[in-house]
Parts: structure tokens; C-alpha cells; sequence
């Protein structure tokens, strides 16, 4: 559901700069007689109409079958069915994997790897969980460019919202994966992803997560009222966030929440250091001690030509918060908090460059997520 003209300029870029009769005949046959109730109507309707406009206006003639199904769209549809304020859709999003990903062990052998997700058109439903938000497609890009970093690890999200950084868990075979949100209707949403991705669930609340590798655990988790013995049965080895630093009063309990998250383990280093060749080396890894199973994964499955990054020797939980700033004093304030809650917070998206595996969705302003990694100091 790429916005209709982001679609049109795609069709002109194939046709050589103008969308010719080929084109359209495309677009018929792969994308618009077999939508046969799998996308939106109300949104076919109005790719249909400007893309009839765009070729009009050029002067080329329109393919007769998009003429007869636009009719038959504004016979058969009521413009108030459009209007529908809390319309769910099916949403397909599709991890295109680059030639150079191909011994990634998250790369399927057709090197595109298919997630379908119910979503509602209206961002603000189920406190903003029933939708896509871009914070969550960098995570996703992460983990799937990185799956070792993940394979094998217990991860637990928070604020999951429709389930898309836990279907990529899985994929990449998480140990356990938990994920979380404070809003019912989210989580049912959540849910029915997690089952129309053949994933088994499990929902909970206050009881420990099932024991079980194959299942996802859906947990009701308001930041507000989880208690440290709520918390104590997840255990986490890594914790993942996205789009969850958004709202001034929740800060204090979100952040309540990572801290008691993290707190599990010491570490033994953290800290980065820009060397000379411009790689990052944790301190541990300057003095030689470069033994962390992190640290080479996080090589392996980095893109040759991006920069690097090598991993601390730690020991504990480590969380990746993934977070578009609309508000620079909100996220000043999650700074601030952290820092008193003893959590070290640091940007690293120019360190961890994941795989761009989503290159036709214009719609994703990519470069404006950050990516966080939090520890507990
Ligand atoms: C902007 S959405 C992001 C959803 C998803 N992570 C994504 O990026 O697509 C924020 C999510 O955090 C959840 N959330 C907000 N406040 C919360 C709270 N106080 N406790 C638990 N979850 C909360 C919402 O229900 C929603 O699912």
C-alpha cells in the first residue's frame, strides 16, 4: 500500500518514462485481477483512477480491462465504504535478500522472505500497536542481516505492536521468543500475525512464558503495572524496542522496565573506541581479548563494504531500541532517565549498517531511525 503516486513513478520508470500499453498490461495481469480480495479496495480504486489520469494525459491509449474494472469499483463500492475508520488490511512485506546475503543463514534460497500482516489503516488503533511503524522495518532489516546475533538467544520485545520484529526472531531462530504490549487489542492483532505467519502463540499475562522452542509468547505487558516479579520470569538475553520512546509519561515506566530488564549479569566491557582504520573496538578487544561469539557474528553478517563493528566480551542482557526522534526533549528525557537508572545508551546506527532488504518501499524513511543499544553500567 505504497502511496498510488510513489506506485505511478515506479510504472514510468519501467516503461522508459511513460507508462505504455506493456506496462499496464503488467499491471493487470500480476497485480490488479489478482488482487480478487487481497488488497483494498477503496486503494485500488484510487491507484486505477490516477494511473488512468497519468496515461490520459499523456495521450497513450488505456488498457480496456483497467477501464472495466475502475467502472466496476465505482458501481460496486459506496464512497462512505472508504471512509471506515478502523478498516484492517492485509499488508505483505516483502525482505528482498541481496545477492552478497546469500550465505546469511536468514536468507530463504528464493532470497525473499514474506511477511503478512494484518494492520488497520487508522495509525492511532489499539494505542498505535495495529500499525507498521518504520522503527520496527530497521529492527527487522537488523535482525535479519545479523541472525547470529539472534539465533540461539532468548529475545523479548516490548511494545510489539502487530508482531513483525517477532516473526523475524523467529525466523532466525530465537531460542525464546517473548513479545509484549500494554494495549489487549494490539495483542490480539498480534496474535492472528504471529498464526497467519504459521507461528504457534501463546498468550499470557502474569504466568511464565511456555517452555516452549516452537511457540511465541504474547504477553500483556503495560509498562506501567509490570512488576519486578512479573519481570524476574522473562530473563532475556537481548531485549528489542521500536517506536516505543515516544510518549513524556510513560518514559519513567518504560524505562523501570528496561532497567530491571538489564540489571541481570555484569558486564565486563562496553565500551567503543573508533581506531585509526575507522573499525570500532571495545576496550576488552583492544587488549586482545577478542573472544566474544557477538562480536564475529556481528562481522560475519555485515555487509564487506560497510563499516564494522566488533562486539564487547559482555556478560547480561543488552537491548536494541530502535527510534525515529519526533521530539527532541522527549527523547532528551528518555536520555536522562536512563542515565539515572544507570543504563548506558548509544547510537550505533552508523556502526551496525544493516542490509537494506526493503529498496522499493519509498515510503520508509530509513535514514531517519536510530538504532540504540542500552546496557546496564
Ligand atoms: C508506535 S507503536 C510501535 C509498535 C511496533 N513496535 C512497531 O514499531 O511497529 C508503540 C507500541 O507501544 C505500545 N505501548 C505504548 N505505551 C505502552 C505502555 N505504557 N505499556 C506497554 N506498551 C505500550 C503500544 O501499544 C504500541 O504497540
Amino acid at each position: 500500500m505504497e502511496s498510488p503516486h510513489v506506485l505511478i513513478s515506479l510504472a514510468r520508470d519501467c516503461g522508459g518514462g511513460s507508462v505504455t500499453v506493456g506496462v499496464q498490461r503488467f499491471i493487470w495481469d500480476y497485480c490488479i485481477s489478482k488482487a480478487d480480495g487481497k488488497f483494498y479496495v477503496p486503494y485500488l480504486k484510487s491507484f486505477l483512477k490516477k494511473i488512468i489520469v497519468e496515461v490520459e494525459s499523456q495521450g497513450f491509449e488505456v488498457l480496456d480491462e483497467l477501464y472495466e474494472q475502475l467502472t466496476f469499483y465505482m458501481t460496486s463500492l459506496k464512497d462512505d465504504d472508504s471512509a471506515k475508520e478502523n478498516s484492517r488490511v492485509l499488508k505483505y512485506i516483502s525482505f528482498l535478500f541481496p545477492d552478497d546475503c546469500r550465505e546469511l543463514p536468514s536468507c530463504p534460497e528464493t532470497r525473499k522472505l514474506v511477511v503478512t500482516l494484518q494492520c488497520s489503516l487508522n495509525t492511532l488503533e489499539g494505542d498505535t500497536g495495529c500499525s507498521i511503524w518504520p522503527s520496527s522495518l530497521l529492527l527487522s532489516e537488523f535482525i535479519l542481516s545479523c541472525p547470529e546475533m539472534f539465533s540461539s538467544k532468548s529475545c523479548f520485545e516490548i511494545g510489539s505492536g502487530v508482531g513483525l520484529v517477532g516473526i523475524c526472531l523467529a525466523h532466525v531462530k530465537a531460542s525464546k521468543v517473548m513479545l509484549s504490549d500494554g494495549d489487549l487489542s494490539s495483542l490480539e492483532n498480534m496474535k492472528l500475525n504471529l498464526e497467519l505467519n504459521q507461528l504457534s502463540t501463546r498468550v499470557g499475562t502474569s504466568e511464565r512464558p511456555s517452555e516452549d522452542l516452537e511457540v511465541v509468547n504474547c504477553i500483556h505487558l503495560p509498562w506501567e503495572s509490570a512488576t519486578d516479579s512479573e519481570l524476574q520470569d522473562f530473563m532475556p538475553d537481548i531485549i528489542l524496542g521500536a517506536d516505543v520512546i515516544y510518549d513524556p509519561l510513560c518514559l519513567p515506566h518504560l524505562v523501570k522496565v528496561l532497567a530491571f530488564l538489564l540489571s541481570r549479569g555484569k558486564l565486563l566491557s562496553h565500551v567503543y573506541n573508533r581506531s585509526s582504520n575507522g573499525v570500532l573496538l571495545s576496550s576488552a578487544q583492544k587488549n586482545g581479548a577478542k573472544n566474544s561469539s557477538d562480536s564475529d557474528n556481528l562481522d560475519k553478517a555485515m555487509p564487506k563494504d560497510s563499516p564494522n563493528v566488533e562486539y564487547a566480551s559482555k556478560k547480561g542482557p543488552l537491548a536494541f531500541i530502535a527510534s525515529v526522534i519526533r521530539n527532541v526533549d522527549t527523547f532528551n528525557r528518555f536520555l536522562a532517565l536512563a542515565d539515572e537508572a544507570n543504563l548506558g545508551v548509544e547510537d550505533v546506527i552508523e556502526k551496525i549498517v544493516p542490509f537494506n532488504l526493503l529498496p522499493y518501499l519509498q515510503s520508509y524513511p530509513r535514514s531517519s531511525v536510530r538504532l540504540l543499544t542500552i546496557m546496564h553500567l
